[in-house]
C-alpha cells in the first residue's frame, strides 16, 4: 500500500517566485529567507517522495469570483503554470498522478465530501512557489502532483474543522491505495498577511510562531478555531492558513518536527515552513 512519509507546510507568496526569476536569491533581503529552506530541500532529496498532494487556493487565476468551488481536486495528466500577468515563468509543467486523483475523489465522495472535479486546469503561485521552495528549479519535477483547491477567497469559506476532516479522508485514501508509492502532503498559504482594506499590511509574528508550534503539537486547537478567529489573528489573506489543516489531518496525532523556519516579512507576509514526520513511523531515507 502507498505510504505517507511526511507533512510539509509553507507560505506561497508570489514575490518569492519573482525573486528566483530575477536572480535575487542571494541578495541581503532574500538570502536569510531562502537559506531557511535548505534543510527542507535536503529532506526532500533524501526521502524522495513519488507524489506530492498540494493543498492551496487559486487566486482568481483559474477560477474567478463568478464561479468558485469550495473544494476542487485536479485529476489531469498535466497542470500548466498560469501566467499571472508577468509573462510565462521558466518552470516546467507539473505531471499529475491521475489514477490516485480519481481514487482520492472517489474516497472523498464516499466520505461525504463533494469536490469539483478538474480534468483540465492551470495552477498559480499557490502551488508553483511551494514546489520551487522544496524542489528547486529542476528541468522536470521529480514528483507527480495532486492539486487540491480550497476556496479561502470568496466568502463563505469552509470551516477549519472541515479542512482537518478532509485531511483524515486523504490519509485513508493514501493508505488504501494499492501501490508502494511514497506520498508527501503540502499545506500552503499564510502565515499572517492582509493585502486589502483598513488592516492592509497587517502581520502578526507572535501568532505565526504560535501557529508553527501548534500545528505540530495541538492541531485540534487550530481546527476548533472559527473562520472569524483566523481572519482576526492572521489577517484576511492569512486565513489561508486553515489549508495547513488538510495536511495536518492526514498525519498521525503525534508527529516529529524535522525542520521549521520563520521569516518576516516576505513581501507583506509572515513566511513560515515546517517539515513533519509521523512519530511512530518515521520515513526511511532512500539511497541515491
Ligand atoms: C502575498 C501573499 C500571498 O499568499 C498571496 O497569495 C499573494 C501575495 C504577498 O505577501 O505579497
Ligand atoms: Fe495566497
Amino acid at each position: 500500500m502507498a505510504k505517507l512519509i511526511g507533512g510539509l507546510g509553507t507560505s506561497h507568496v508570489p514575490s518569492i517566485g519573482a525573486a528566483i526569476d530575477k536572480g535575487l536569491r542571494d541578495t541581503p533581503d532574500w538570502k536569510p529567507f531562502f537559506d531557511g529552506y535548505i534543510p527542507g530541500q535536503d529532506w526532500v532529496k533524501e526521502h524522495k517522495p513519488d507524489v506530492a498532494v498540494v493543498i492551496f487556493n487559486d487566486h482568481g487565476n483559474s477560477f474567478f469570483l463568478d464561479k468558485v468551488p469550495t473544494f476542487a481536486v485536479g485529476c489531469a495528466e498535466e497542470y500548466r503554470p498560469v501566467d499571472e500577468g508577468w509573462g510565462p515563468r521558466a518552470i516546467p509543467p507539473f505531471r499529475g498522478a491521475v489514477d490516485f486523483s480519481w481514487h482520492f475523489i472517489d474516497t472523498l465522495i464516499e466520505n461525504r465530501f463533494d469536490p469539483m472535479i478538474c480534468q483540465e486546469i492551470e495552477v498559480d503561485h499557490g502551488i508553483q512557489v511551494p514546489m520551487e521552495l522544496f524542489w528547486g528549479r529542476p528541468a522536470e519535477w521529480p514528483v507527480r502532483v495532486v492539486p487540491i483547491f480550497v476556496n479561502v477567497i470568496q466568502y463563505p469559506i469552509p470551516l477549519p474543522s472541515r479542512c482537518y476532516e478532509m485531511g483524515r479522508v486523504l490519509r485513508r485514501a493514501i493508505e488504501n491505495y494499492p501501490t508502494d508509492e511514497r506520498f508527501v502532503v503540502l499545506g500552503t498559504g499564510g502565515l499572517s498577511h492582509q493585502l486589502q482594506g483598513a488592516r492592509a499590511g497587517f502581520v502578526n509574528p507572535e501568532a505565526d510562531r504560535a501557529f508553527l508550534n501548534d500545528i505540530a503539537t495541538d492541531p485540534d486547537k487550530l481546527a476548533r478555531m472559527s473562520r472569524e478567529q483566523y481572519v482576526e489573528m492572521f489577517g484576511s489573506e492569512g486565513a489561508e492558513l486553515m489549508m495547513w489543516l488538510v495536511m495536518r489531518g492526514a498525519m498521525d496525532r503525534d508527529v516529529v518536527v524535522r525542520h521549521k523556519h520563520y521569516f518576516v516579512p516576505a513581501s507583506m507576509t509572515g513566511a513560515g515552513m515546517i517539515v513533519m514526520e509521523n512519530e511512530k513511523t518515521p520515513s526511511p531515507a532512500v539511497a541515491a
